[in-house]
């Protein structure tokens, strides 16, 4: 896509890597509707960079909460070419607790529900107005960046929900590029490894610096600006399409 002069969706788009996504976009002229779960943090933000900047209380899982934020977008002054997900939850527990007890059925449904079918909601939703605008001048009609996490590969002890919700992420992005090629649109994920987000930001400085001390190059924490450069890359990049792009500096993780 060679123009950002288009309607985007960013989910999570609040905090995190998609508030780094949201910045970039609008900074490049997008006209960006954040849909996430924060009122406070996603009302600021919007203010913050104006214009075209919007802000729609949604919840990933909700049909018509998706439905309605992307109404928002569409009813904007050009076309919605642009979905990135970056909303999304973590839960971390053992298959079998160390005193015997089985694994909260409930926290893994949750984290399902938001990470992967929460992921497909906005995919479809989004999709489908994409579907309804004219094409570019190479055929395209709009991009759509899934996040996904090393998890999905490497799933560490206590990741087996996490890492469940994220491999259904990897495992739908080539059907869901097929899929969506009759009406041009493009489907890719980006599996982060570390990123230095609010979630990370509450660990101590030395459990940080050791985190980092593991990954082989570079030696450091990604930064959410690192995940948002990769986000519009692939936005950009007319034929990388139906493809999981690691961005972890080479890390592998271990077991625990
Ligand atoms: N930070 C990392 O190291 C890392 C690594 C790999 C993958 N990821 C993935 O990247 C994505 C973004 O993570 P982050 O670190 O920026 O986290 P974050 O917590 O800073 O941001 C996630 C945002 O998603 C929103 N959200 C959660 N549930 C929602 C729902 N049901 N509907 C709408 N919004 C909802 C939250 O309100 C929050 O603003 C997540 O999917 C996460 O799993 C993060």
């Amino acid at each position: 896509m060679k123009s950002f002069d288009v309607a985007a969706v960013v989910t999570g788009g609040a905090s995190g890597l998609g508030e780094a996504t949201t910045r970039a976009l609008a900074a490049k002229g997008a006209a960006v509707t954040i849909l996430d779960l924060q009122e406070d943090r996603g009302q600021a933000l919007a203010a913050e960079l104006g214009g075209h900047t919007t802000f729609v209380r949604t919840d990933v899982t909700d049909e018509a909460s998706v439905q309605a934020a992307i109404a928002d977008a569409t009813g904007k002054d050009r076309p919605l070419r642009i979905a990135v997900q970056c909303a999304g939850i973590a839960w971390a527990q053992r298959t079998v607790g160390r005193g015997g007890e089985p694994h909260d059925l409930g926290a893994f449904s949750r984290t399902v529900m938001v990470n992967l079918v929460g992921t497909f909601n906005v995919l479809r939703l989004a999709a489908a107005a994409m579907s309804a605008t004219e094409p570019d001048e190479d055929g395209e009609r709009g991009v759509i960046v899934n996040t996904a996490s090393i998890a999905a590969y490497d799933g560490q002890i206590g990741q087996i929900a996490y890492a469940a919700s994220k491999g259904g992420v990897v495992g739908m992005t080539l059907p869901a590029a097929r899929d969506l090629a009759t009406i041009g649109v493009r489907v890719c994920t980006i599996a982060p490894g570390l990123v230095d987000t609010p979630m990370m930001a509450g660990m101590p400085e030395e459990q940080r610096q050791q985190l980092a001390s593991g990954i082989p190059f570079p030696k450091r924490l990604a930064q959410p600006s690192d995940y948002a450069q990769l986000a519009l890359a692939i936005v950009e990049h007319g034929y990388l399409n139906g493809e999981v792009i690691r961005m972890d500096g080479a890390l592998r993780m271990a077991p625990r």
